[in-house]
């Protein structure tokens, strides 16, 4: 197994995290206009989303041609309930910055056949011709999008039970109720996330330095789904000192 090490940047706080990853993306778009980006949602990407849309307006960036595919969603609601990834990409980015429409690629929340919308989703990627830029967070307990531990590595997008850390995290959407977040959720797989061109990954904070710890320098291992991302050879780590701190 090819153990590669990630490229990691540590700055001061998570606001030049966010400042930093925005130019990534911004980088990204004006190297390749037609990118395919992968997109996470959380806490920590809402300050990215700010600053890129900043960018975009500073710089005109023209994202007429960018196509995008969010990582995973809840399963079982409505898609336009505001605890929805589409309802939070759209506050976030998509009704600040002028992507058409049939380039933005989310998993139906509401799918009646989930496994055929995860099949269809994988295929748009295919069709896109394949990820150019993934952007991560990563889970307290080393989850990406929410390939939860255990997620093998050969995994597609698919249905999965969340754990209940992972429910309590994604709380804060739902009114603070952890019990309102869905048991189920889609998310695109590990196998495809390591197909991506190039990784980004942000963490910021002391409550993911163990999660950083244990994909840096642990085993590689389903039991960290971020692990796996050592298997890659374009990955950039972007960690405030929180999150850096046992390292
Ligand atoms: C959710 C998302 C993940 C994200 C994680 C971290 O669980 N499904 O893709 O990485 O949140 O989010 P936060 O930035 O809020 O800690």
């Amino acid at each position: 197994m090819n153990d590669h090490r990630p490229t990691i940047g540590i700055l001061n706080d998570g606001a030049a995290v966010s400042r930093a990853a925005a130019a990534a993306l911004a980088d990204q778009i004006r190297a390749d206009p037609g990118s395919a980006l992968l997109l996470p949602t959380g806490q920590t990407m809402l300050d990215v989303y700010a600053d890129l849309v900043a960018i975009v307006r500073a710089e005109r960036i023209d994202l007429g041609r960018v196509q995008t595919f969010n990582l995973d969603e809840f399963y079982g609601l409505p898609p336009d309930h505001p605890g929805t990834y589409r309802s939070y990409m759209h506050e976030a980015l998509f009704d600040h910055v002028a992507i058409p429409a049939a380039n933005i690629n989310l998993i139906d929340s509401a799918a009646t056949d989930i496994a055929a919308e995860c099949a269809r989703y994988e295929q748009r990627i295919a069709a896109a011709g394949g990820i150019d830029l993934a952007m991560l967070g990563i889970g307290v307990n080393g989850h990406i999008g929410f390939n939860e531990p255990g997620s093998d590595f050969a995994t597609r997008t698919r249905l999965i039970t969340l754990r209940d850390s992972s429910r309590a995290a994604n709380a804060g959407r739902f009114g603070g109720d952890a019990d309102a977040v869905p048991r189920q959720a889609a998310t695109v797989g590990i196998a495809t996330i390591l197909e991506a061109r190039r990784i980004l990954l942000l963490a910021t904070g002391g409550a993911k330095a163990q999660a950083i710890h244990a994909m840096l320098h642990g085993p590689i291992t389903p039991d960290v789904p971020a692990s796996a991302l050592r298997l890659h050879p374009h990955v950039a780590v972007l960690l405030d000192r929180a999150a850096a701190s046992l390292i």
